[in-house]
């Protein structure tokens, strides 16, 4: 029987997370004890039984999960998504299926649980990010795979893993994280490449199950394809396996995403602070408040929302750094959040100064750089404009009358006043209200 995509139901499924905008992601695991990012295994060709032994110094004592969310509340986040478990197979959670737990380790604390409680006590709603790739198992590819620590390693031939094995194993824990945490609100795969997507995964029984247990849930993309493709919701072929959004990684989309109908596509730009997702003590190359805040506005713009990520070292606090950018993103967001929440592209074109959000009769004016003399309120009709607003502090912005756009009678001009130096430098939103 082929699969009946219900449209409806997936427009209701949807809209709480393309109102919400903006989460945070966050990287957390045993990497964060070599503090080399989370792709060290691999990349430094450590064997599983090696890797594991940091298993044995887990003990992050300083993790405060609701300090985490009370952070991410700050930043004006709606959304947060914690690793349950990354490549590596190191799990966060309590697993009949392995003791390769945070539960197993000095620290004895089941993380995905503590992160869930406090997301939920913040007002946040709460994803799992979940590996669909396990350099730990036995049964998973070794030599050869693309990705594996092991793969040039002639010593670690496949010769009697059993990928079936794996997969059981997989969607175990899969349905133990959809029973055992109440209800979830993203899962977030990651990642199928080369042949391992799709029913490779036995991925059309592992969405019946989530679904099944967790029917209001979102899952992206990535059972299908990784930060790399679409999937099949974009091809307008659906498979019942399909992602519900789209997952670009570490690119804002030229002009957003649509579909082959040329319909807008779910989608979420995931983000590092720095260049890597785990913690990395070596990179100090943050992304600062201001751009990350102009990168939050382009991609509501353009009908996208952004997880940004941050990667807590192994004591379990975010790097002080992570939580300065938190913070000065929050303060523009305390006055702002109406120009990004609820927000998606105004269907006008991009003003030269910066960009417009918009929410039925509000467009929000993003002002970048200031222009000279009054701002050009470029394809907004100017009957249209009931009133315009400073959006930081609702003051009235006065549609100019000067004589030195005289020329151009067909744009509406706002008059931000004598002082070229805006109140926001990053970002000054004007909030227009349309007749
Ligand atoms: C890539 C990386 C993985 C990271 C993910 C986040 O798949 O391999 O380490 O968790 O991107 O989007």
């Amino acid at each position: 029987m082929s699969y009946e995509f219900d449209r409806e139901e997936y427009s209701r499924r949807i809209r709480w997370f393309t109102d919400a905008r903006f989460g945070l992601f966050i990287h957390w695991g045993l990497y964060s004890i070599p503090a080399r990012g989370e792709w060290v295994q691999s990349e430094e060709r450590i064997p599983a039984d090696e890797y594991a032994g940091l298993s044995r110094e887990f003990d992050p004592a300083a993790c405060d999960m609701r300090r985490w969310m009370e952070d991410a509340r700050a930043a004006g986040m709606g959304y947060a998504v914690l690793t349950a478990k990354h490549h590596d197979g190191f799990c966060l959670f309590d697993s009949a299926q392995t003791d390769f737990t945070s539960v197993r380790s000095p620290a004895g604390r089941d993380f995905v649980r503590e992160f869930l409680d406090a997301a939920r006590a913040a007002g946040l709603r709460a994803g799992l990010y979940y590996s669909l790739i396990d350099w730990h198992h036995p049964d998973f590819p070794h030599y050869g795979d693309r990705n594996h620590p092991m793969r040039d390693n002639p010593a670690y031939s496949n010769e009697g893993r059993d990928f079936g094995r794996y997969l059981d194993y997989m969607h175990a824990q899969v349905r133990e994280l959809c029973e055992n945490y109440g209800k979830l609100d993203i899962l977030w795969f990651d990642f199928s490449y080369d042949e391992l997507r799709g029913e490779a995964w036995r991925a059309g029984e592992l969405v019946d199950m989530v679904r099944s247990l967790q029917p209001g849930i979102i899952i992206n993309n990535r059972l299908e394809v990784s930060g790399e493709g679409f999937g099949s919701l974009a091809e307008c072929r659906p498979t019942p396996w399909h992602g519900d959004f789209v997952t670009p990684e570490c690119i804002v989309p030229p002009r957003g995403l649509f579909d082959a109908q040329g319909d807008p596509l779910c989608w979420e730009s995931c983000v590092t602070m720095n260049n890597h997702w785990g913690f990395c003590a070596a990179d100090g190359f943050y992304k600062s408040a201001p751009m990350l805040i102009r990168k939050l506005v382009e991609c509501v713009s353009k009908g996208g929302n952004m997880l940004l990520n941050v990667g807590p070292d192994a004591s379990g606090r975010f790097p002080e750094r992570a939580r300065e950018i938190l913070y000065e993103i929050g303060a523009w967001m305390d006055k702002n959040s109406d120009s990004i929440l609820g927000c998606g592209p105004s269907g006008l074109e991009k003003p030269e100064f910066g960009r417009y959000t918009r929410r039925g009769d509000r467009l929000y004016v993003h002002i970048f750089d200031n222009t000279i003399g009054p701002l050009p309120l470029y394809g907004v009709d100017r009957e249209r404009i009931a009133s315009v607003r400073r959006l930081c502090d609702r003051s009235e912005v006065p549609i100019s009358k000067s004589w030195v756009h005289s020329d151009y009678p067909e744009l509406a001009f706002a008059d931000l006043g004598p002082d070229p130096m805006l109140p926001d430098m990053t970002d000054t939103v004007l909030e227009v209200r349309l007749k």
